[in-house]
């Protein structure tokens, strides 16, 4: 039997697919960024954690999540119980969009349509790792994760099927807590997002 036309471009494994993200022009933030800050983990973790896109840190390291939503995040993964080593982080948008202001550069949300270009490199991601959850962390990750759009306080907490036919959990982004001046508001946001990443793990188990 002729074997399947592959698709020149189709990568065939998660690394192959990490490779080809790193020359990656599909929409114009490569440009600006420095680079693409591919998702990191296990490549059969149970639990897919997806944050926007990377900050001004991860751009500068190459790594989902070192930065100051990123310490929030790792500390809430901390007290959920999950570990952190059988978890896969990645981010809906693969390049820091920003615009300059000073010698800082400011984040940008990513628009509908470059979340759309870059869901091929998180479509991908499932594919490959086929977690049995995906945790979406605000807004855009949602967006990216079931093409569904609106505010996000009604779906928190929700379980909502992905693109992927698969579950996805939505929570807040640490960085919408970072945002928070009232302490107890922000208290509140941390509570809700640790709840909601237990439950993750319970789902996934
Ligand atoms: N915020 C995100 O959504 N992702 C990162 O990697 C860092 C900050």
């Amino acid at each position: 039997r002729a074997a399947m036309p592959q698709a020149p471009d189709l990568p065939a494994t998660l690394d192959e697919a990490r490779a080809a993200a790193l020359g990656c022009r599909r929409c114009g933030l490569c440009e600006a960024a420095t680079r693409t800050v591919w998702g990191e983990g296990p490549p059969d973790a149970g639990l897919m954690i997806v944050g926007e896109q990377p900050g001004d840190r991860e751009d500068l390291e190459g790594r989902p999540f070192t930065g100051p939503a990123g310490q929030v995040l790792r500390a809430a993964i901390a007290e959920a119980g999950i570990d952190p080593a059988q978890t896969y982080l990645t981010n809906a948008v693969k390049h820091f969009k920003f615009v300059p202001r000073g010698r800082q550069r400011i984040h940008q949300t990513p628009t509908r349509d470059e979340i759309r270009h870059c869901r091929w490199w998180l479509g991908l991601e499932l594919a490959f790792v086929r977690p049995r959850l995906t945790v979406a962390l605000g807004a855009s990750a949602a967006l990216a994760l079931t093409g569904a759009e609106g505010p996000l306080a009604p779906r928190r907490g929700e379980v909502e099927t992905g693109l992927h036919a698969g579950p996805v959990l939505i929570s807040w982004h640490p960085s919408y807590l970072l945002r928070q001046q009232d302490h107890l508001t922000r208290e509140a946001a941390r509570r809700d997002l640790v709840a909601d990443l237990r439950r993750a793990m319970d789902l996934q188990s």
